[in-house]
């Protein structure tokens, strides 16, 4: 799929249950004694970071022009033609994988005079004609056909290829940055992360359910509520408290990103079984969060059956304004109707909690915020370890302090 060689040899099962061991051999000892990952302090916030309208415009540039994007998994655009467009930072980018196998992303702006490439949100094409005159362009972003071109003669210079924008991919995950010219460098944005995303074994992914949710708050603040599971009892107690505990955080930090566990309750009862008793799959366990707007859950319908969701949030144009774009897939591929089912059904329980709870409190907090006196703060406790660690290191790509 990728032009790329990649470690392909990985037995990524084997390092999923390693891991997964690893993460509960942590879970039950906290269990055990009754501890849990913690920040070695609370940390306080301005509540400016959320409204302020100076520090979003700084956000909008830094975060979501200037920092690699993911824009979907690899199996999204699978095999040589396959296109899709990614304009949710509000910058139209088409992104296409030619049949040398490299994943591009152009401007989806005709060089004649403006017009848009495509107006389907993906689909497979090899070139993509103007609709307003009928330039034609290669999935590579040349110029390859203009009607009466010989009336442009000495203008085409420079016209002759769609502007475009660095992308790549690495771990089935393909990035852009909304920047012409900048440097895409996915080693050094990722670091250790990278290995962590690698065990995920995201290129047996298959996509089966998209959708987007909008939510009238600071793009951070919806985000913040994937971070943390303190809430999980209070603003959940019938939909994640029954099996999830609110008190025990397993946490690995991977600066700028982060895996975040919340122990299951069924791990109570194991922790008087030895560990050779265990049942070990080979399922990732957290919350991945990859810098600066993305979530990336693996979830399971039944053991080792697995489902992948990820949700991307993008700002508005205002502070209080976010989309946050939900696309689950079927690890493994989808196996029947019936498999596709179940996996919607995940999805659609995991967004409707998220619509209906986590969203709902969000709009009301962010606005609450907004009634605050200026030097008011939010405090983040230490077991909201994963928030302090991603408030820290946006405001550091931001160029400020937290
Ligand atoms: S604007 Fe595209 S061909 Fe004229
Ligand atoms: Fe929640």
């Amino acid at each position: 799929m990728s032009a790329r060689p990649e470690a392909s040899a990985r037995d990524h099962a084997a390092e999923t249950r390693a891991h997964r061991r690893e993460y509960l051999r942590r879970a039950i000892t906290h269990l055990k004694n009754k501890t849990s990952d913690l920040a070695d302090a609370p940390m306080s916030n301005p509540v400016s970071v959320y409204t302020d309208p100076a520090r979003h415009a700084l956000e909008r540039q830094k975060l979501f022009r200037e920092t690699p994007l993911l824009v979907c998994l690899s199996t999204d655009l699978a095999e040589p033609g396959a296109f899709r467009l990614f304009d949710e930072t509000g910058v139209p980018i088409l992104v296409t994988r030619a049949k040398d196998g490299r994943v591009r992303a152009f401007l989806n702006v005709c060089r004649h005079r403006g017009a848009a490439l495509t107006h389907e949100r993906e689909g497979k094409a090899n070139r993509f004609t103007c609709w307003f005159h009928g330039w034609t362009y290669s999935n590579e972003g040349k110029l390859i056909a203009a009607p009466q071109s010989k009336a442009f003669d000495g203008e085409m210079q420079g016209r002759d290829h769609l502007i475009e924008y660095p992308c790549d991919e690495r771990h089935g995950l393909v990035f852009v940055i909304a920047t012409p010219g900048a440097t895409l460098d996915l080693d050094a944005h990722l670091g250790a992360f990278g290995d962590v995303l690698e065990v995920m074994d995201l290129k047996q992914c298959e996509r089966v359910k998209a959708g987007a949710l909008p939510v009238a708050a600071n793009w951070k603040y919806a985000l913040d509520t994937y971070g943390e599971g303190y809430h999980f009892a209070t603003l959940h107690p019938q939909t994640i408290s029954p099996n999830t505990r609110n008190d025990v955080v397993i946490y690995d930090h991977f600066d700028p990103h982060h895996r975040v566990g919340f122990a299951e309750r069924a791990l109570e009862a194991m922790v008087d079984t030895p560990e050779s008793e265990w049942d070990v799959r080979s399922e990732p366990s957290g919350i991945h969060y990859l810098f600066p707007n993305t979530i990336l859950f693996a979830g399971s319908i039944t053991p080792g059956k697995m489902y992948l969701t990820t949700f991307r949030h993008f700002p508005g144009e205002t502070p209080g304004e976010t989309v946050t774009h939900k696309t689950v897939y079927a690890y493994g591929g989808v196996r029947s109707s019936e498999h596709r089912a179940e996996v919607e059904a995940a999805y659609d329980g995991v967004a409707h909690v998220v619509a209906s709870e986590d969203y709902v409190v969000a709009a009301e907090g962010w606005r609450n915020l907004t009634l605050l006196p200026p030097d008011a703060t939010v405090v983040y406790g230490r077991q909201e370890v994963a928030l302090q660690n991603t408030h820290r290191a946006i405001a550091r790509a931001l160029g400020l302090s937290a």
